[in-house]
């Protein structure tokens, strides 16, 4: 029985003065919600902000992204460890923000996955498809593409060590998630092509959706067989929704 997780992704939002509201209040509404993984993505500068209110809470915390090197003269870049200094356990990698405005290719996130893996961090994949690709039937051949790239630079064994979310470029910050049918579909689909390498990692693994996941729709997404999460960006800004969304997990 895979155990649901909920990530919330701040995305470029917060300040330490909202932060510190917004942490103790879902500290709070959590705390007697032990039966699911809880975890927050906060822009680098509040990790320690992160790290001081939620250790030693059921919630963990995360990076956004990460540099695929160790170190090196990366003007403006956050390497692996100093994600797992301030007590980090996942990273989002290869968000379509990032794939989309930064212009990580699928060989650079698939790098990034396996520096995440060997940093210790777990690895939260994001694959989806753009309107425009979902419109003209690409959806299933773009995200095998993406889940590929990575698959093959890293392994069964390592990709197994991640989580991997299905966000569909058109849900995400536009209000209209992918219906709770649809979006079992292509996670099946994505099940389906991992347990071709390895099917044990294929029904253990983590897929979680994300793409305006709010409190009106999770508990019909979390009720999917193969929906085991979620990746909440604009609702995790807001304590009580988020909260109702970890607890429909819960
Ligand atoms: P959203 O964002 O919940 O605001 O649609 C999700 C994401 O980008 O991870």
């Amino acid at each position: 029985m895979r155990r649901k997780l909920v990530v919330g992704n701040w995305k470029m939002y917060g300040s330490l003065e909202s932060n510190k509201k917004l942490l103790e209040a879902v500290v709070e509404g959590l705390r007697d919600y032990r039966n699911a993984d809880y975890v927050i993505c906060v822009p680098h500068p509040y990790l320690c902000q992160a790290q001081t209110i939620l250790q030693g809470t059921n919630i963990a915390w995360g990076g956004q992204n990460m540099h695929q090197y160790e170190a090196g003269a990366f003007t403006g870049s956050v390497a692996p460890h100093m994600l797992t200094d301030f007590g980090c356990t996942h990273v989002i990698i290869g968000h379509s923000e990032r794939r989309e405005m930064a212009h990580e290719s699928d060989a650079l996130i698939a790098a990034k996955f396996e520096s995440a893996v060997r940093a210790r961090l777990t690895p939260i994949l994001c694959v989806g498809e753009t309107r425009e690709e979902h419109e003209a039937g690409k959806a299933h051949e773009v995200v095998g593409h993406q889940l590929d790239a990575v698959l093959e630079r890293v392994g069964i064994a390592n990709f197994a060590k991640g989580v991997l979310a299905y966000e569909p470029v058109w849900a995400i910050g536009t209000g209209k998630s992918a219906s709770p049918d649809k979006a079992q579909s292509m996670h099946a689909f994505l099940r389906y092509r991992i347990a071709k390498h390895d099917r044990k990692a294929a029904s253990e693994l983590r897929i979680i959706y994300g793409g305006s996941v709010k409190v009106t729709n999770a508990a019909k997404l979390l009720a999917q067989p193969d929906i085991d999460g979620a990746l909440v960006g604009s609702a995790s800004l807001v304590a009580e929704q988020f909260i109702l969304i970890c607890r429909a997990a819960n």
